[in-house]
């Protein structure tokens, strides 16, 4: 079955950004000029998803908003920035849609996405957590679209993390040693270092087979008192293949200030118009 169904959990409070994402979705923070959410989205349409479905809670409205054709020229306005604005409000090809569902309470990302169920319907489906930007020549989405060919399988994008960053991630360990693909046997959310099972972490990529939704509803609460996705996707790993993908790119965690900095400066480098005057800048600063 093709894969057209992409979900976006972006109820999350963002609170490892505050004050920023007191009235702001963390996902509408920017990276050089573009919003995170965007960059999750462009990713998804270019992996060939057409089914956008948003996962959005209170304070979340301007995400809805960006994705509307919400900047309206006026008759006197230059073509230019006619212009503009026309290539600005189209996100969104025709052949794609988006759906905005409601998580009425946060009750964690396992819940989230299980509000996207009567959407999703048999299919199976992807996962984007928009504030892992990833910077890649072929987006991490269409990389892992490329690997799967097992309507049963699922597969998790991970990638290799410090020992005391392990308390901050799904942590996995495999069956094979290394490739591209390999076969999960354990799955553990933000465990000690000490408890971590390898080194390698889940980053917020996953394409799932349909049967995850009826292991999230059996889901009770874990870390956090949150519905985690980690302990549904623990549950299906005695029945179903689940596979570890080491994706090819550089991933920033931009729910962090530090990595959202990090992704700032390296994103702005490369800008055409003014990476070079920066670079400038900061072996001036820094010297
Ligand atoms: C979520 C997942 C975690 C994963 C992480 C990737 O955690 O629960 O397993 O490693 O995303 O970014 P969060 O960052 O939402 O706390």
């Amino acid at each position: 079955m093709k894969l057209r169904k992409v979900v976006f959990p972006v109820a999350g409070h963002g609170s490892r950004f505050l004050p920023a994402t007191k009235a702001t979705p963390k996902e509408m923070l920017t990276v050089v000029d573009k919003p995170l959410i965007q960059y999750a989205v462009e990713e998804a349409l270019e992996a060939g998803f057409t089914d956008l479905i948003f996962i959005t809670g209170k304070t979340k409205r301007t995400i809805t908003d960006h994705f509307d054709l919400s900047l309206e020229t006026t008759p006197n306005m230059s073509e230019q920035k006619k212009a503009l604005f026309d290539r600005t409000n189209r996100i969104i090809p025709s052949h794609a849609s988006c759906i905005y569902l409601r998580q009425g309470e946060p009750l964690g990302l396992g819940h989230a996405i299980l509000q996207a169920k009567p959407v999703i319907g048999d299919e199976p489906f992807a996962v984007v957590l928009a504030d892992d930007l990833i910077e890649s020549k072929k987006g991490v989405l269409k990389q892992m679209v490329d690997s799967y060919d097992d309507e049963n399988a699922s597969l998790i994008s991970v990638q290799r993390v410090s020992k005391e960053d392990a308390q901050q991630y799904g942590m996995i360990s495999t069956n094979d040693n290394d490739g591209n693909l390999m076969k999960l046997s354990n799955i553990i959310e933000k465990p000690k270092p000490e408890d971590a099972p390898s080194d390698l972490g889940v980053v917020g990529r996953y394409i799932f087979s349909n049967k995850i939704l009826a292991f999230l509803e059996k889901t009770k609460p874990g870390a956090g008192n949150e519905i985690q996705l980690t302990d549904a996707i623990k549950v299906m790993l005695n029945d179903l293949p689940v596979f570890a993908y080491q994706f090819e790119g550089t991933r920033y965690d931009c729910g962090d200030k530090l990595g959202f900095i990090k992704a700032n400066i390296e994103y702005a480098l490369k800008n055409e118009k003014f990476g070079n005057e920066l670079k400038e800048y900061l072996k001036r600063r820094l010297a």
